[in-house]
């Protein structure tokens, strides 16, 4: 089944994750000597070539890359097919920009309301035979969109062949979780209810909707960060040690976490907007659309009973930060004459950006007479982002058919029956100022487990580029 593709399809050329992700990507994947088969952008927006081309070439350089051989090179691969999806003609034309490739990889960056209308056009033509097929987060907007996604999808495609994207699968820092958890002995046995107090995941960023505002209208902070990123997070912690190895072992034991989690009520999830939202190009001007969510999840597990994981993200808060604290329960009994150690439980502190971080925080002594101390924290690993963005890696792992860093169909799915009544059924958005962490309300969320953390900006991080 691990044959490589032998073209690359994108629909949506013209569209901004193209411009964002997919033209960076690919010219990483020529410089790295992975993409040397036909290219094909396929979009309706009465483009030629020499667009696509120009837009390929402004999206590399946007981007920091040089204007240098694996560029040209990218650009002689590229070809362009303009049309409606609904038309016949659209796919033949494809079929023949793609000269005689019969294992292509078809990239749906498009909206998820395309999608019916773009298989059934590959379907047409035969060119889902032996094809995969990249379908982008979030999948659908709720449990039943996405069960119907599926049969859409599954018309075509079988499940081996379809490859859903959550890019924080492709970062190293995500990755880093499973790794560190599962490389190490000395943290398995301390990894449950009886010895971890709370769980904190954060991804706050200090900007807004950057004219994203229409998609944002059909997302909202829950969708758009909390279903997917966040709950691969929670997934990759919460999860019990992978019994073989290998890609199904990984995926069935994340499976097994988001199908323990409970469903959240109106009462675990506080929504906000900040203020200004209103008047972005694109929203509507009594939008409710949430663009801050702080959630409190429970897993029904026997590791996990009892134990909360607070977690927050949102647009326009006070920094841009990605972190993850694993705070432990205190000591059962005071011993020191140190109040302070009551206050700070140990902790173990991820950082996802700017740069991958692992810190463990304990309590050492001050040197003297007395019997007190500080919390210190230990840093285990710091290292800055790798030069391999996600976008590059996942493009390149479809290609090549190694399915490790997608998500699977169950765990869309159970991500999606987490949310799925709370997507309706929940208290208005609450205003909130730029530049704060979200409605007060959030607080409340926190404040039995003693508020949240306040991670420090990716700006004040050394190494941030
Ligand atoms: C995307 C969301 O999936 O993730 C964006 O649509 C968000 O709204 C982004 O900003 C965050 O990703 P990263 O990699 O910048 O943390």
């Amino acid at each position: 089944t691990n044959v490589h593709a032998d073209a690359f399809v994108f629909f949506g050329a013209s569209g901004d994750l193209a411009r964002k992700q997919i033209f960076p990507a690919l010219h990483a994947m020529v410089a790295a000597g992975e993409l040397d088969v036909p290219v094909v952008g396929v979009a309706h927006s009465g483009w030629t070539v020499d667009d696509l081309r120009d837009r390929a070439k402004e999206s590399c350089l946007e981007n920091g890359m040089k204007d240098d051989a694996d560029l040209k090179k990218l650009l002689k691969l590229l070809d362009y097919v303009d049309g409606d999806y609904k038309d016949a003609g659209t796919f033949d034309a494809l079929k023949k920009a793609l000269k005689g490739a019969s294992r292509p990889t078809h990239y749906l960056a498009i909206p998820p309301s395309l999608f019916g209308t773009v298989i059934d056009g590959l379907r047409g033509t035969g060119l889902h035979k032996d094809a995969r097929v990249i379908v982008e987060k979030p999948f659908g907007r709720d449990l039943a969109s996405a069960g119907k996604l599926d049969e859409l999808v599954d018309r075509a495609f079988p499940e081996d062949a379809i490859f859903r994207i959550d890019h924080y699968l492709g970062k190293d820092e995500i990755m880093n979780l499973l790794y560190f958890r599962f490389a190490n002995s000395i943290f398995e046995p301390v990894w449950n209810r009886d010895h971890i107090d709370h769980i904190e995941i954060t991804v706050a960023e200090d900007f807004g909707v950057q004219g994203r505002g229409a998609f944002y209208e059909s997302a909202g902070a829950l969708r758009d960060v909390v279903e997917n990123h966040i709950f691969q997070v929670v997934a990759l912690l919460g999860m019990e040690p992978p019994s073989y190895q290998g890609y199904e072992a990984v995926q069935q034991a994340k499976e097994s976490v988001f199908r323990a989690m409970r469903p959240l009520a109106r009462e675990d999830l506080v929504r906000g907007q900040f203020d200004g939202y209103k008047d972005e190009e694109g929203v509507a001007a009594d939008s409710d659309v949430e663009t801050f969510a702080a959630v409190r999840l429970y897993i029904d597990s026997w590791r996990w009973s009892g134990v909360p994981w607070l977690l927050r993200t949102g647009k326009k808060l006070a920094v841009t930060a990605g972190e993850v604290v694993v705070f432990f329960k205190r000591p059962p009994q005071v011993l020191f004459e140190d109040a302070e150690a009551d206050k700070t439980p140990n902790y173990l502190r991820f950082r996802l950006s700017p740069i991958s971080e692992i810190a463990l925080a304990a309590r050492v002594k001050t040197p003297g007479q007395e019997f007190t101390g500080t919390q210190q924290e230990f840093v285990l690993h710091t290292e800055s982002p790798l030069e391999r963005a996600p976008y590059e890696r996942l493009l390149s792992d479809a290609m090549k058919g190694d399915k490790a860093l997608f998500t699977s169909r169950g765990s869309v799915e159970a991500a999606w029956r987490v949310v799925n009544d709370v997507l309706t059924d929940h208290a208005a958005a609450l205003p909130y100022a730029p530049g704060t962490w979200g409605p007060k309300a959030a607080d409340a969320l926190a404040a039995d487990w003693g508020g949240w953390r306040e991670p420090v900006d990716d700006k004040e991080i050394a190494g941030s580029p």
